[in-house]
């Protein structure tokens, strides 16, 4: 089925068009870019609007139940667009299509293709299947997939923050997590194409990437002379260019290695921002996570962060209720979220998702209303920590990236610091793609507010 990217030709317009919808992980958002990118090479431009696309795309989550519940609803929303054109083609692809495969085909007459997150190079081959009237699907998991060849066609507004995956898959098998199988095993891109890809961006005046990974900490390439672990490989794209920003998600805690945090700490442009999922506070519940390290150890990452980034920012995944989680459990995480101050988290209830190892071993037995009332008792505690790092910030200089004009007012523009904090602050000359020193006069929750300096 392995089609060479290259091998294609690139064709006139064919006179179609594709629309694709994201969900879920900024993974997703990239293989949309990659999606695109294919689609291209077989004749398609790609739009914005729904009413004229001749094929619908939806790019799925399958993380929690209620990701996939949207999609469903959201399938539900297309059959005027079906009855408006009978040969509208509607695909859904990535995780919902690698976990549901086949089912989906029986569960909705609408669905004409199903493609996984490893193949969408066999999307011209799909396609064909579809102008001949049959339904496409492809869900083969494909260990050395990376899509190293192909150029994301970039699909955000800005032209200023852009995303790179640097590796594919998982191979830590959370109990409670749902990736690897839709996913499949961890694999590294090989690093010159990745350098590639960045250089790309900044050549065509993007100024941040986002290095992409479900663990990045385990990235390597083996290229026969020497190993390229992360650090080396931030590093590289880091000397790319002092103005171009270097950021990177997701770290697993057990992985983060001293070397990386000092590569953050000597390199000016790989931003001060850690996002180290703890997921609980109590070694016991880490235990039956399958997360392989403690709550000591945890702490410990984060006061030599602490030590050797005074400035850095420290975000966090929070799920609350896991199987048989103990008051006493679910303080810690609590105690947890105290003690290392968290600029931000992401704070979800437990989703119990078919065929993981905790739906097979354990039992989902706090009920929802306990799950609700531990949850909402966590996102309060991150709101008033999330207002109290604020805080903190007013009256000090950051330097922002700005990438747009504020919703509220034209003549507001907003960015990032390189903590990942949104600042807004008076339009005066800047522009998008500008880096201001802005200085922090107020703040809510969730934003700074300030003026260039
Ligand atoms: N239920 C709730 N949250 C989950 N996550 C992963 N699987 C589940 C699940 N079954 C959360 C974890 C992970 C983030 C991407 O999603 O916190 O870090
Ligand atoms: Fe899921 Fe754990 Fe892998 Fe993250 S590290 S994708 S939570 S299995």
């Amino acid at each position: 089925m392995k089609i060479d990217i290259r091998s294609i030709k690139p064709i006139l317009p064919n006179g179609k068009r594709v629309y694709i919808e994201t969900y879920g992980c900024q993974m997703n958002t990239h293989d949309s870019e990659v999606v695109v990118s294919i689609l291209k090479n077989l004749g398609y431009l790609y739009t914005e609007k729904i009413a004229e696309a001749d094929l619908i795309l939806v790019n799925t989550c399958s993380i929690r139940d209620n990701a996939e519940l949207r999609v469903w609803g959201r399938i539900k929303e297309f059959i005027p667009y079906k009855k408006m054109k009978p040969k509208l083609v509607i695909g859904i692809i990535g995780c919902m299509a690698e976990r549901l495969k086949e089912d989906l085909l029986k569960r909705s007459k609408l669905i004409d293709i199903v493609i996984g997150p490893d193949a969408y190079r066999d999307i011209p081959n799909i396609l064909d299947m579809v102008a001949a009237g049959e339904k496409g699907i492809n869900v083969e998991l494909i260990r050395e997939e990376t899509y190293d060849d192909i150029t994301p066609v970039r699909l955000d507004k800005s032209g200023v923050t852009s995303f790179v995956s640097i590796m594919r898959g998982c191979n830590n098998h959370c109990t409670y997590c749902v990736v690897p199988y839709t996913r499949g095993e961890e694999r590294s891109r090989d690093p010159k194409t990745i350098i590639n890809d960045v250089e790309m961006l900044f050549e065509a005046g993007y100024k941040e990437v986002t290095l992409l990974g479900q663990n990045v900490n385990s990235y390597k390439w083996d290229d026969g002379e020497s190993t390229i672990d992360f650090p080396t490989l931030i590093k590289r794209i880091a000397a790319i260019s002092p103005e171009l920003r270097v950021r990177f998600a997701t770290s697993h805690p057990k992985d983060i290695s001293d070397e990386l945090i000092e590569a953050i700490a000597t390199n000016r442009n790989i931003c001060n921002h850690i996002h180290l999922p703890a997921q609980s506070g109590n070694t016991q519940m880490l235990k039956r996570m399958n997360r392989k390290y403690t709550r000591e150890w945890y702490l410990s990452r984060v006061e030599k962060i602490k030590t050797l980034i005074p400035d850095c920012a420290i975000s966090t995944d929070i799920i609350a209720g896991f199987c048989s989680e103990t008051i006493e459990e679910h303080k810690d995480t609590i105690s947890l979220m105290s003690e290392v101050g968290y600029e931000f988290a992401y704070m979800y209830k437990y989703s119990l998702r078919p065929d993981t190892q905790a739906a097979r071993t354990m039992t989902d037995d706090i009920p929802d209303d306990e799950k609700t009332r531990r949850l909402t008792e966590i996102i309060e505690l991150q709101r008033g920590l999330s207002m109290a790092s604020n805080l903190r910030d007013v009256g000090k200089v950051f330097e922002v990236l700005v990438e747009g004009v504020s919703k509220r007012s034209d003549e507001q523009l907003y960015g990032r610091s390189p903590q990942n904090k949104v600042i807004v602050f008076p339009r005066k000359d800047y522009k998008v793609g500008d880096y201001v020193n802005v200085k922090v006069n107020s703040c809510s929750s969730a934003t700074l507010i300030g003026e260039s300096v």
